[in-house]
């Protein structure tokens, strides 16, 4: 099987690093193209990225050089977009016009009516939703997009409590540095220190699962007739995003039935590379998720859950900047590619 040409668009950032992490040795994609500010631009990768992460930074990639976010400088069939998203929402409809697929962390294009967003696991049937953007652009490529960090960690543990009749669902977040990226939250801010409000975020989590949990018909989406009610706070975690969770469900399930319902949660994609064995991970023990302890799970793919107590009240962790964000779209990217679509 040849090789998808894949290229990263804003390459040095937070996600930028994790994407080239993801993709570097992937079995299915090579990188082709590294893109970021004019900053960066003319750089090799190794100088204009300040490398971050635990992995040590990818060999393949060192020496290729940094260009310009934009179409004609840029040499690939999917690329992976960690823009701001000001900046995505010009940059991201050029590439698509110009014909690539764009898979996107950015939150530009995320509610609009023919734009998927998707969580593999979740709403894969909204892939549907390509043909009628293409359609109605007129564009040869198209933009797929991946929920915010930490709508994923949420909405993936509501899917399977849609069987109960959810209504509705209270959260308060405790969200990691690394999702406001590399000059989001400085030292002096965070250390020793809580920051209860993170700009938007609370209309994202708001707004995003109703689409990811809504019904597709072939042309448009229902969005699910529940109530989220979102309270976002920073703390001084590096990576992670752990969430207290409060859902009220028509059948009012026991705390034992959730938890069945979480460790039976099996959807099964066909062995996409990125795919975690377990989608949710319970722990039973009454001091887990921890985001130092458990971020790492399936290879930062799996979210875990714990507390499960009467109410419905529980805790759900997952890695923000991984099944957060890069791993997320690149999982989309596999599924779409699995499905022929790439
Ligand atoms: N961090 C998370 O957990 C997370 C999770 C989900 C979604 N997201 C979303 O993902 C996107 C990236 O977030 P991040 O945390 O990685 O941000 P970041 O660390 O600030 O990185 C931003 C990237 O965009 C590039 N860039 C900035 N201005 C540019 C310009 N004018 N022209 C071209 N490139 C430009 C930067 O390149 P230079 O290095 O050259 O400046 C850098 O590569 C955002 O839309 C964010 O909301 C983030």
């Amino acid at each position: 099987m040849e090789a998808v040409k894949a290229g990263i668009l804003g390459a040095t950032g937070a996600v930028g690093q994790r994407f080239v992490e993801a993709l570097a040795n992937h079995p299915w994609f090579e990188l082709t193209s590294l893109a970021a500010s004019e900053r960066s631009a003319g750089k090799t990768y190794k100088k204009a990225a300040d490398w971050r992460l635990d992995s040590p930074l990818p060999e393949s990639v060192a020496d290729l050089e940094v260009v310009p976010v934009d179409p004609e400088k840029v040499d690939a069939d999917v690329v992976f977009s960690a823009l701001p998203a000001d900046l995505a929402l010009g940059v991201e409809p050029a590439f698509a016009k110009a014909g690539f697929a764009v898979a996107s962390n950015a939150s530009a294009y995320r509610m609009e009516k023919d734009i998927p967003l998707v969580i593999p696991e979740v709403n894969p049937d909204h892939l549907g939703l390509l043909e009628v953007q293409q359609d109605s652009r007129g564009w040869d490529g198209y933009i797929i997009t991946n929920p915010n960090c930490s709508t994923i960690v949420m909405t993936s543990t509501l899917k399977p409590l849609m069987q109960f009749g959810l209504e509705s669902v209270q959260v308060a977040t405790m969200q990691a540095i690394s999702g406001a990226g590399f000059r989001g939250v400085s030292g002096m801010e965070i250390y020793d220190n809580v920051i209860p409000y993170i700009g938007n975020e609370e209309q994202k989590m708001e707004a995003e699962p109703l689409k990811l949990l809504g019904e597709f018909d072939g042309a448009e989406i229902t969005p699910a007739n529940i109530k989220v009610s979102a309270s976002c706070h920073r703390v001084p975690v590096i990576d992670g995003h752990t969430e207290a969770i409060w859902a009220d469900m028509r059948d009012a399930p026991t705390p034992e039935e959730v938890r069945e319902a979480f460790q039976n949660f099996d959807p099964k994609l066909g062995k996409l590379p990125s795919e975690p064995e377990k989608v949710l991970i319970v722990r039973d023990e009454d001091n887990r998720p921890q985001p130092r302890l458990d971020r790492n799970m399936g290879k930062g793919m799996s979210i875990s859950v714990g507390r499960i107590r009467e109410g419905i009240r529980y805790i759900a962790m997952g890695h923000n900047t991984i099944r957060g964000a890069a791993g997320a779209s690149v999982l989309n990217a596999e599924l779409l590619h699995s499905i022929g679509k790439l």
